[in-house]
């Protein structure tokens, strides 16, 4: 067996500088001795369910690519809200799908679009759960771009006031947390001062701050019927190949208010996530998207992995890189492998 020299400052020091072999598997006798020197752990309080809400009654349509998540209308939802609920969750993100599409995103800041609609319908039915409304418009947009459209080019400034007139209606309808994902500069910012002049100075900000042009957001494109219509999303989401670029995004998401810093996706960006954690002492949100997920599910319906053992090892990853919080698609069912 040999033996090892480890830094003075290191945990083994005693018995390396004994001559002593050092034996790292004593930690790890059982079940006892390894939960007491677990270092992560998932709480249920962390996680953050998902759901795309369409507009009807009775609605209830599968995504294909995404088994377990549906379409639905708003009194679908309040079940399964009731159900994320009685698992022990207790927030929730939502991505709206309006019935009409337009160019400048009408049904995203409407006082009854859908994720209006949606929120007040869960913040009167269930108070305490924590609602957070994804802030963006390409859901809304006929071209499916997160910013207002000339030509080919997706502008900036523009699309900022729209997305603050979103920010604010959402906040009006109860949000406790508003979320922007579209990646325009400045809109943290403008977003605040909206927020605060409206009076929604207690309402929080989580920012979707180094979000990357990544494949894996392809089921949810499905769910939220959000392709882009031309091009593609690179010229705001950030190049995948970036760590430096995405400190940058989070430093200035965070000096222009931002309460809550996000990476996404999470598996492929978990470097991303741990520097994050040395740049600030905010919360992080890390969100596993819906690409991860679909792998996940379509491995399991296979028999080729185990689902439950590979999902929670996905989570305690992303945890253990230093996101406090998780979106994820697989809330539901850690609620009930973990009751
Ligand atoms: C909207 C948005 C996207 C996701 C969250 N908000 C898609 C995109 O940017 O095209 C992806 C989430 C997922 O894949 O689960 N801008």
């Amino acid at each position: 067996m040999t033996v090892i020299t480890i830094p003075q400052e290191k945990f083994a020091v005693r018995t390396a500088s004994k001559n002593l072999p050092v034996r790292m598997r004593r930690l790890r006798a059982n079940e006892a001795m390894r939960s007491m020197v677990r270092e992560t752990h998932i709480h249920l309080e962390k996680l953050i369910y998902p759901f795309f809400v369409v507009e009807g009654k009775n609605v209830k349509t599968p995504i294909s690519s995404m088994p377990g998540i549906y379409q639905q209308s708003i009194d679908q939802m309040l079940k399964e809200v009731e159900e994320a609920a009685n698992l022990g969750l207790s927030s929730v993100i939502l991505f709206g799908i309006p019935n009409i599409k337009d160019s400048v995103a009408t049904g995203a800041w409407v006082d009854d679009g859908i994720i209006q609609k949606a929120t007040l319908a869960i913040k009167k039915e269930f108070p305490d759960m924590l609602v957070i409304a994804d802030t963006c418009l390409c859901e809304y947009m006929d071209h499916g771009h997160c910013g207002i459209v000339d030509g080919n080019e997706i502008l900036n400034d523009p699309s900022l006031d729209i997305l603050a007139k979103t920010a604010v209606s959402q906040a009006a309808a109860g949000a406790d947390i508003i979320a922007p994902s579209d990646m325009m500069d400045g809109r943290i910012g403008v977003i605040r001062q909206a927020l605060d002049q409206a009076g929604f100075d207690n309402v929080a900000i989580m920012a979707y701050s180094a979000k990357f042009a990544s494949a894996f957001y392809g089921p949810f494109r499905q769910a939220a019927e959000s392709a882009p219509q031309f091009g593609d999303r690179k010229t705001y989401q950030m190049d995948p190949a970036n760590g430096r670029q995405a400190l940058c995004e989070i430093a200035l998401d965070i000096e222009e208010g931002a309460d809550i810093v996000m990476v996404k996706p999470a598996i492929s960006y978990l470097d991303i996530i741990k520097e994050t954690r040395h740049l600030t002492n905010l919360p992080i949100a890390a969100y596993n998207v819906s690409g991860e997920y679909s792998m996940v599910k379509a491995a399991a319906a296979n028999g080729w992995i185990d689902e439950k053992k590979v999902t929670l090892e996905c989570l305690t990853g992303i945890a253990r890189s230093g996101a406090d919080l998780i979106i994820t698609y697989h809330a539901k069912d850690v609620a009930k492998w973990l009751k």
